[in-house]
């Protein structure tokens, strides 16, 4: 039986697709080590990092509940980490709790996958949770015009301040934006396992728009109807399972100090899914 060396910690734990990618990531290298889920309330977390800071495992990754929970319990902070506001990655070291966040990273290395170069690009991201945070930075970072919009428009604004962007986008400008950008991303969890919504009206995506692709980062199911209507009207799409493999591939990285094989991982996450 493998000794659990990372784990994840969430609520819920259930369907995540993380064990499965780190797993089939740990076998392909010939590491002896598992990857294990553990459903962790609020209220336990710090004793549950507590108890991982005195293991020798080599740290976890956080998800809902706990991203930003997590900052004030830490004993280091990575520059991304304090950027984004969130850890979803710990790494334990000489019972030391060092917080990565590497969300912004995997979301970068998704859409530089699917050939989409950011520099000077105008982007519009829809949402202002814990996802836009990460994509934002990871957005601005690299050099685009960013545009929030957000149902909640005090959020948005809240978030386009504390990240240093031009105004949010109120409601009426939404349109105007997206007919003069080159990408869209949706963070909203709009689409996730609700096939027949979208964030915004199919019309915002009408032909003849600037627009030039659009990311989804929900990848419950692979193709929202956001990514369908956009398929359906030519731009370049990416859905959100390349975040995900590419935020776990440098998770592996900073425990083992090995790069993992992001296919292995791709397939064993999409394995998952179709079950
Ligand atoms: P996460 O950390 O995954 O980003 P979150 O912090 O709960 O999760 O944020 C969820 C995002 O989805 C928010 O931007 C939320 O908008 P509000 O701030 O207005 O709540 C957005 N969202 C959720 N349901 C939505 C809906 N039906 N329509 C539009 N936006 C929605």
């Amino acid at each position: 039986m493998l000794v659990p060396k990372a784990f994840l910690f969430a609520h819920p734990a259930k369907h995540s697709l993380s064990p499965a990618m780190h797993n089939a990531a740990l076998a392909n290298l010939g590491i002896e080590a598992a990857y294990l889920a553990k459903d962790i309330s609020q209220e336990e977390l710090a004793a549950e990092l507590e108890q991982l800071r005195h293991s020798d495992a080599w740290g976890c990754n956080l998800s809902i509940p706990h991203k930003e929970h997590a900052l004030k319990l830490m004993d280091w902070l990575s520059s991304e980490a304090q950027a984004i506001g969130a850890v979803n990655t710990v790494v334990v070291r000489d019972q030391k709790l060092l917080g990565y966040n590497t969300d912004a990273y995997g979301f970068m290395r998704s859409l530089e996958e699917a050939g989409i170069h950011v520099q000077d690009a105008k982007v519009v991201v829809l949402g202002a949770g814990g996802a836009a945070r990460a994509v934002a930075c990871g957005l601005k970072y690299a050099g685009a015009f960013v545009a929030l919009w957000n149902r909640n428009t005090e959020r948005a604004k809240v978030l386009c301040a504390e990240l240093g962007l031009a105004t949010h986008l109120t409601d009426d400008l939404l349109a105007a934006a997206l007919s003069e950008c080159d990408g869209l991303v949706n963070t909203t969890s709009v689409g996730l396992e609700q096939p027949m919504q979208s964030p915004i009206p199919d019309t915002l995506l009408s032909d003849g728009l600037a627009t030039r692709w659009v990311c989804d980062i929900v990848y419950r199911p692979l193709e929202t109807r956001l990514l369908r209507t956009a398929r359906e009207k030519k731009y370049k799409t990416v859905d959100g399972l390349g975040m995900l493999v590419h935020q776990g591939a440098r998770a592996f990285e900073l425990w083992t100090g090995q790069k993992p094989d992001t296919e292995t991982m791709r397939n064993a996450a999409l394995e998952q899914l179709n079950q």
